[in-house]
């Protein structure tokens, strides 16, 4: 695989307060250096015999791969980044940082605040759109390590010395400032709208239990902080829970190989939830069997150990 060098994306005459000289030897030296090192060890990769080769010397490539890759990228998204009046944000992306910051405002503070604690030091930041949770966050990250899994990167700032050195000396401040008024907001705006297509990670399906309701474990504790009266039953099996030693707070265990020598003790009047260990098959089941019973069920998605891992409370299971 050969990467191939991508064009200067910004105008670096039209630029405010930073230099063309700057933006050349940063593209040359800095992007090029990245992208011919990126080339090389993709090369050495690709002709080293994996079989024979030392679990150290394939860890190094890797790790060099990434970071140069990495480089590569992020030069690429940063030249892509200014060359606009980086005072005018555009309507939908202020709509967008009010929405996940709070306010345009704030989400500039918190930008340049991040890129200030990397000054003197080497990084980037970068806004990037996170299409799991469907919003924007700031990243931070130390050398080239920008790894958030799933993000989709909009805009970045070079927080090493090469990005401004030639122009700024040691004054970071001045140069965040003049990266601000630079930002191509057109084109930041571009990347907003292709990353907001992008399909979250597709969620766990249960086709068999598809006409089961669920109730998520933030709605449950929901329900139980807000004093709702509703019934809920720990279904794990029974074989399980004789090496269970924790239950929901909440919860009564019922064996789910018995449904009809317990359903009498429940009340039609107030809502049921089930749960099993993992929110599989026997939760949905027994949900189901009370839904058919003409109770208003649901199942609880991930089951007891969602609960834990959301911090739900638990008790002594004897
Ligand atoms: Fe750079």
């Amino acid at each position: 695989m050969q990467y191939h060098i991508a064009p200067l994306f910004c105008r670096p005459w039209t630029l405010n307060g930073i230099t063309p000289r700057l933006i050349e030897s940063h593209y040359e030296t800095n992007y090029g250096d990245a992208l011919r090192r990126l080339n090389a060890v993709t090369a050495e990769l690709e002709t080293l015999d994996p079989a024979t080769t030392p679990a150290e010397a394939i860890n190094r490539l890797k790790r060099d791969e990434a970071a140069a890759l990495n480089s590569t990228l992020l030069h690429e998204l940063y030249f892509a980044s200014i060359g606009g009046d980086g005072r005018a944000v555009p309507e939908t992306m202020a709509t967008a940082f009010a929405r996940d910051f709070g306010s345009v405002d704030r989400w500039r503070r918190e930008f340049m605040a991040l890129a200030r604690a990397l000054a003197g030091g080497s990084g980037w930041v970068v806004l990037a759109w996170v299409p799991r949770d469907g919003r924007l966050t700031n990243q931070s990250g130390a050398d080239h390590g920008q790894n958030l899994a799933g993000g989709i990167p909009l805009l970045a700032i070079d927080m090493y010395e090469h990005a401004y050195h030639l122009d700024f000396g040691s004054n970071a401040e001045a140069y965040i400032a003049a990266f601000m008024r630079n930002i191509d907001w057109k084109a930041v705006q571009d990347r907003y709208e292709d990353a907001v297509k992008a399909a979250p990670p597709r969620a766990l399906e249960q086709k068999e239990f598809g006409d089961v309701p669920a109730v998520s474990v933030e709605e449950l504790k929901a329900m139980i902080d807000a004093g709702t009266p509703v019934q809920i039953i720990d279904a794990r099996p029974r074989h399980y829970t004789t090496r269970a030693h924790d239950i929901m707070e909440h919860a009564a265990w019922r064996d789910p190989e018995r449904v009809d020598e317990w359903i009498g003790e429940l009340s039609k009047e107030k809502p049921v939830v089930t749960f099993c260990v993992y929110g599989f098959h026997i939760g949905c089941q027994t949900a189901g069997k009370l839904r058919n019973a003409g109770f208003d069920a649901r199942y609880m998605a991930g089951g007891h150990y969602a609960w834990k891992a959301a911090g739900g409370k638990v008790r002594l299971f004897e």
